[in-house]
This record gives C-alpha cells, structure tokens and sequence, in this order.
C-alpha cells in the first residue's frame, strides 16, 4: 500500500464515465491530482495549456483512437515528452506492440487492478523524474564543460598575449636606451659641426691661398658638397632616432607590462599602437599595393577600461581583416588592386548614452549568413589548419562583453566586406572602486 501523498499530475483520457470515476477514485484518494479527458481530441486541446505528469491512455474511443492521439502527442514537441500508459481491454499483443512502438511506455488492462495501476503509475513516475533530473544534469554538465573550455582558450591566448607583451615590452626596453643617447647627442654633435664649419670659413677668409696638399685634397672630398649635405644628414638622423622614439613609445603604450589592471586611457593610442605592430601587413611590396587605412576618428574622453585587453581586441579584428584582405587580394591582379584598393577603415564616436563605439571595417569578401551566427563560437574558423585557431573573435567577444560591459557585433553582406562594431560604456564600476 502507498502511505505517501503524491502530488504529481495525471490526465485520464477515457470516454467510459464508471472507467473515469473508479481512475479518478483510486488516484485522488493517493493525493494525485487528475484532470479528465473524455476524446482524444479533448486531450490534445486540453493539453496545449496544461502539462500532466503522465497520461492514461484508453484506446477505443469514439473520434481519434487511443493511438493516433498517442502519435499526435509524441509529435508535439510540448508534449511529446510526458509518459503515455494506454488502458485497454484488448489483450492483443500486436496492439501492445503498436502502442509500445508509437512511444507509449507502458499499458494496463481493464477492467483496471487497483494495486497494478498504481504501481505502474508510481514506477514510470519515478523513471520520468530521474530521466528529467538525468536531462537536467546532463545540461549542467556540458555547460560545466563549455564553460571549462573557455577558461581555458582564454588561458591560452592572454598567455600568447602576455608573451607577446614581454617580449614587445623587453625589445621596447632594450632600444630605447642607445636610441636615447643617440638622440641626445645629435643636439651637440650639430653644434660641433656648425663650429667647425665656421672655424673652416674663417681659415678660408684669413688664408684665401691654402697650401696646394690643402687645395688638392679640398677638391678630392667635394668640401662643397660637404658643407652643404653634413647639416641635412644630421637633420634627417634627428628624424630616424624621433621615429624610432616614438616607436618605442607605441611599443611600450601596446605591451602595457605596467599592470593589466582598469585605467583611463586614450583609445586612439592603443589602436594607433596596435597597427604599428601589424604595419609590416599593411605596408605596400613589390608584389602588392598595400592596405589602405582610412581613420575617421571622433573626439573621445579617456575612457576607463583594460588597455592591454582592449589592445588585444584591436590587434584581432585588425589581423582578421587584414586576413580576409589579403585572401581576396590574391585573387586579383595588381592593376585591379590599385583600382579598387583592400581599404579598412576605422571609425570612433562618442555615443549618446555615456559609451563609445569604435567600428573596424574592411571592404574584402565579407561573410556568408550562415558563418555570421557562429563567429563568435570558440573554435570557429574558416581557415586552413595551421592558420587560424578560431578563437580571436571569441576572446574579442569575452573581452568586451564580460570584462568591459560592452557589446560586439558585426555586419556583413556577403561580397561587399564585414563591419565589427564595439561598444563601450565611458566608465567602468571597478576603476572608480579602484
Ligand atoms: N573581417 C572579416 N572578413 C571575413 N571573414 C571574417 C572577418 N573576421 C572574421 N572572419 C571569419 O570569422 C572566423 C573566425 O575568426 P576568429 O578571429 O575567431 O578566428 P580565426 O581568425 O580563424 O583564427 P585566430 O584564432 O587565429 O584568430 C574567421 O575564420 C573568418 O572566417
Ligand atoms: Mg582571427
């Protein structure tokens, strides 16, 4: 005998009125509760707003049958998982078989046994609970998984980010210093050259007659020459070690070792140092015109966020285009290049609501519909083994969503170029806890 009280739900679906009363007895006195059904169209309809524990199922019934409404059931995508148990006095087995085969879990005969019925009932109750819970696990278990997954691309990739970091930050180090007492010292070796030039003319005008040896080797070196190149190489050297001061600057703003932590920072500067690591990608070869860039920059604030990660986003979406660029430019000759120029273009704007967007464009072979929809899937990629791991846009996605708060996006037609858009809020709850 049951001495617990149940509290599942159970819709009976029988057209015999004596049937209906003694199910409804013997259950309600257990604590199910039951809703009646009295065709199998009533059970279908009743069904679209109300979800049983299990079915009881008769099978002769006047309109659809016990099993066509078992197969409308099964094929409900609502329904199809609630446990069916037909109740039939045919004791035929072909129509045990037929009803096992359109889904149903079980069947009992009528005239209905109490203590089977129930027991029955209790069982497939049970063996729909742990299937339910077993579903329920089987979710957390591959979310578990997934979420496993993308600790530990992202592991990977901050740690290929961090290496980068160093090394970028260890070259930076390493320039800066010779670049520096080579800078400083252009400004008195200019001087001394300036005096030995005057030094020279006054020689010149105290001994217009130098000595012939003197006269002769004057000639042989092109003093003029001389004294009109020395000051222009000295100005175009002072040119070079500011060049590469700034470069140093760039490299060091991109490594950002200063610490990963949440700051104000311009983000120009970042995306302004981020292509200065991918200028050898852009740059024009004998072979290829080059990538052109077109930046349309807006008035932005500093804006509160993690450089370093943010750097990271820009060098993806930049290395992306400049992949798919280059894919399309290998197709094209050299004229058609010249005439319709691979082109990315990036735009910043503040936007009305405390945020700011910045939009990396590119007018290459854009993407498919079917591809837009799992860009931003870890291991995504359409590139060949070896050339792309899938997980840039990925990480982008993270970074941007979870660490900052922001959105990304793209647009794409498919043969008229993509559009990546970020947006970020201007200021970030951490930095001003900071
Ligand atoms: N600008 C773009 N134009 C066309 N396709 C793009 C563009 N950016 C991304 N894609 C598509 O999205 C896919 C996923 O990009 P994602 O950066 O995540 O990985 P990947 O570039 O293939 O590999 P990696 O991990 O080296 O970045 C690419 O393989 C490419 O098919
Ligand atoms: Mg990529």
């Amino acid at each position: 005998m049951f001495t617990e009280t149940a509290t599942e739900t159970i819709l009976v679906v029988d057209d015999n009125p004596t049937n209906i009363q003694v199910l409804f007895d013997v259950l309600t006195e257990i604590g199910y509760r039951v809703a009646i059904a009295k065709s199998g169209e009533a059970a279908l309809q009743r069904l679209q707003s109300y979800h049983p524990d299990i079915i009881l199922l008769d099978v002769m019934m006047p309109g659809i049958d016990g099993f066509e409404t078992c197969r409308r059931l099964k094929a409900g995508p609502t329904t199809c998982d609630i446990p069916v148990i037909f109740m039939t006095a045919l004791s035929d087995s072909i129509d045990k078989v037929k009803g096992l085969s359109l889904g149903a879990v079980d069947y009992i005969t009528k005239p209905i046994q109490h203590e089977e019925t129930l027991a029955r009932i209790r069982v497939h109750l049970q063996l729909s609970n742990s299937q339910k819970a077993l579903e329920q696990r089987t979710v957390e278990l591959s979310q578990a998984l997934n979420h496993l997954k993308q600790t530990q691309v992202h592991l990977v990739q901050s740690e290929k980010m961090t290496s980068l970091g160093q090394l970028i930050a260890g070259i930076a180090h390493e320039i800066n210093n010779p670049v520096n007492f080579i800078h400083g010292n252009l400004i008195p070796a200019e001087e001394h050259v300036e005096d030995l030039m005057t030094c020279l003319h006054l020689y010149r005008e105290c001994y217009p007659q130098p000595d012939p040896r003197i006269q002769t080797w004057m000639e042989q070196v092109n003093m003029e020459y001389l004294e009109a190149d020395l000051p222009k190489l000295i100005h175009s050297m002072k040119l070079g070690s500011d060049r590469i001061r700034q470069l140093v600057l760039s490299l060091r703003n991109f490594s950002r070792l200063e610490g990963d932590g949440c700051k104000a920072v311009n983000i120009h500067e970042g995306i302004e140092s981020t292509l200065l690591i991918l200028q050898h990608r852009l740059r024009a070869r004998p072979d290829h015109p080059g990538i052109r860039l077109v930046r349309n920059y807006g008035q932005l604030p500093e804006i509160e966020c993690y450089p370093s990660q943010l750097n990271q986003v820009f060098m993806n979406l930049l290395s992306n285009a400049i992949d798919a660029l280059e894919e399309q430019d290998q197709q094209r000759h050299f004229d058609e290049i010249q005439a319709k120029p691979s082109t990315i273009t990036i735009c910043t704007d503040l936007l009305p609501h405390q945020a700011v967007s910045i939009r990396i464009a590119d007018n290459g072979p854009g993407i498919e519909k079917t591809v837009c929809s799992k860009l931003f899937e870890p291991f995504f990629t359409t590139k060949q083994i070896g050339k792309g791991t899938g997980l840039g846009l990925s990480i982008s996605h993270q970074i941007v969503t979870e660490k900052h708060g922001g959105k990304i996006s793209c647009q794409s037609t498919f043969g008229q170029g993509a559009e990546f858009v970020i947006e970020i809020p201007l200021q970030q709850a951490v930095c001003q806890a900071a």
